[in-house]
């Protein structure tokens, strides 16, 4: 269901089409501050040479279409040569692109148009693991006294047969391979195919920072850091502590007290910075953290480690719900450090689907949006969430690409289904490709694709770009701080965001009936304002008062309130 869209402070919103110029920051905050970024798969963003794989020249050819939706930053997945066993998180070289992405040559030729264009390029650094085909590992693996044998974690089995530790693979099974050649077993958290890095040893810490540097020198602003939680092991690789029951892929659920999140990643992110901030370069991190304290951590004593630790606990808030929304922003906010959200990634169910009531989808997904893209914090978005992409899940084991999907099927099918080709038209493949794409187009590119929706004003695409419009110009959604309002609302969330005389409201109806609020702002500094509708999905919007707000379901409504 398409509400219909009033767009009363149209005209006060920046023309679309214009490049999203950098907002000078009074504070001098970090440009990343005021960046939208977008995560782009490129196996499946746009295929220039028609393989029916995504490439470099095709993400190239998009770039005006990320520029007026107002995206300032892209971090792509890995495109580095890789056997692609876990479609490029196992890299066989980091200083290169893998041929069916392009060239370096490429490479620079995309960010230099980028740059025209204001649009930063975040690379994935797979800095856990590398590809079991990496020269260092191959060396590594060839005998005890090989040059890069201590550049990855070896050991003896407990007994004949036993494998070191009872650790379990994110990936299935025991992370432990017993390697014929030396009689020992090498540690991969993820598939066999990726050897974990050992980061005691000092080569392996220099020769992964170098590689930053190399990227940094290609006109990189940063990097997401991949699976950063797990750099470290226990060196006496005590036994985790085993859970009841059972995980997704089937192994014993175990708490990974000896082999995540050890202390030793802080001394190694604190340094990865330092080489970083060389280049005023941003680290994203993919950190999966339980609490507030894990969070902080991350950021720093001194905000000395990641800029941006994306914030999974919101992230994988399945239930649309006020409070726990109001719980976890509360959360993120309680650090101290600059919040990032997500909301849906390569690795995770889209949310079109995790959010969706199977009725209002549409219409929540413009919710979410209207959520996370004026939170104080920095988002980061996933290519075709701004579209309404759903997940489009194998049905047959012989289609599975996906190495968990393998392990995992049936119980767990996988990341395909949202991997699936970006839908930029209702031509053939959603005019992705011209070959035979590596995953199948879902059936709902028909009407949920870049063309269509640019043409349609009640369209998800159209109102993701107003928002973010909104989001690019509004200082209060700048630089304002974050206050929740009406906290004991069950069903509506709403926030200022209050920079001096000015604030924007954001009220969100996270239920599926119609809700009656009023506001009162006096504590909050806004007793006697002017208030002006910037965005809603609202029939009838609020007319200068907020003393009664009517919300149909799933309503957005957020306004300017200027002090009188
Ligand atoms: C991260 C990536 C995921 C990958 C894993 C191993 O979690 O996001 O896609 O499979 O690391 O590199």
């Amino acid at each position: 269901m398409f509400t219909r869209l009033i767009f009363v402070a149209f005209l006060l919103v920046a023309p679309f089409t214009s490049a999203q110029t950098p907002v000078p920051d009074a504070q001098s905050h970090g440009w990343w501050r005021h960046a939208v970024f977008y995560e782009v798969y490129p196996r499946s963003f746009a295929d220039s040479n028609n393989d029916g794989i995504g490439d470099l020249k095709g993400i190239e050819s998009k770039l005006g279409y990320l520029q007026k939706l107002g995206v300032d930053a892209i971090w792509i997945t890995p495109c580095y040569p890789s056997p692609q066993v876990d479609f490029g998180y196992d890299v066989s070289d980091y200083e290169n692109i893998d041929p069916m992405y392009g060239t370096l040559a490429d490479f620079d030729h995309l960010a230099a148009a980028a740059k025209k264009r204001h649009i930063r390029i975040i690379m994935d650094f797979v800095i856990n693991h590398t590809s079991e085909q990496h020269p260092w590992f191959l060396d590594s693996k060839s005998s005890k006294t090989a040059e890069h044998r201590d550049w990855y974690i070896w050991r003896d089995g407990k007994d004949p047969g036993l494998p070191p530790s009872n650790w379990i693979s994110g990936f299935g099974g025991s992370t432990w391979k017993l390697d014929p050649t030396t009689g020992q077993y090498y540690y991969h958290y993820f598939a066999t195919a990726q050897p974990d890095l050992n980061w005691r040893n000092p080569a392996v810490e220099k020769a992964m920072f170098d590689v930053t540097r190399f990227w940094y020198k290609h006109g990189v602003s940063g990097f997401r850091l991949d699976a950063v939680d797990l750099l470290f092991e226990d060196p006496d690789l005590h036994d985790n502590p085993v859970l009841e029951g059972k995980n997704e892929m089937g192994d014993a659920k175990t708490l990974e007290k000896y082999n995540d999140k050890l202390p030793e990643n802080h001394d190694v992110l604190r340094r990865l910075r330092k080489v970083a901030d060389e280049s005023d370069a941003v680290l994203v991190g993919e950190t999966y953290t339980e609490s507030a304290a894990e969070l902080k951590e991350y950021y720093g004593d001194h905000n000395d480690e990641i800029q941006l630790p994306m914030d999974f606990m919101f992230c994988t808030l399945d239930k649309l719900s006020a409070p726990e929304f109001r719980k976890q922003i509360a959360i993120a906010e309680s650090t101290g450090g600059w919040p990032t959200y997500v909301i849906s990634n390569h690795d995770m169910q889209r949310s079109y689907v995790r959010y969706g009531d199977g009725k209002h989808n549409d219409q929540i997904a413009k919710l979410m949006a209207a959520l996370y893209l004026t939170l104080r914090g920095t988002p980061v978005m996933y290519y075709g969430e701004e579209l309404g992409m759903t997940n489009t899940d194998p049905t047959r084991k012989e289609d599975v690409k996906d190495p968990m999907g393998l392990t995992g099927w049936p119980g767990y099918k996988g990341r395909d289904g949202e991997r699936t080709p970006m839908q930029w038209n209702d031509g053939p493949n959603a005019g992705f490709t011209k070959g035979t794409p590596w995953l199948p187009v879902p059936p709902s590119y028909k009407t949920y694709n870049v063309a269509s929706e640019s043409s349609d004003p009640n369209s998800i695409l159209e109102f993701y770009r107003r928002v973010l419009a909104l989001r690019h110009r509004d200082p209060a959604l700048l630089n304002g701080d974050y206050l929740a309002v009406n906290e004991n609302d069950p069903n509506v969330l709403s926030f200022l965001r209050r920079d001096q005389n000015e604030a924007v409201l954001v009220v969100l109806n996270m239920s599926g009936s119609t809700q009656q609020v009023s506001f009162d702002l006096a504590q909050a500094g806004f007793a006697a304002a002017k208030v002006k509708t910037l965005l809603t999905t609202l029939d009838t919007a609020p007319r200068g008062r907020l003393d009664k707000v009517s919300l149909e379901p799933f309503a957005v409504y957020i306004a300017k309130l200027t002090k009188e």
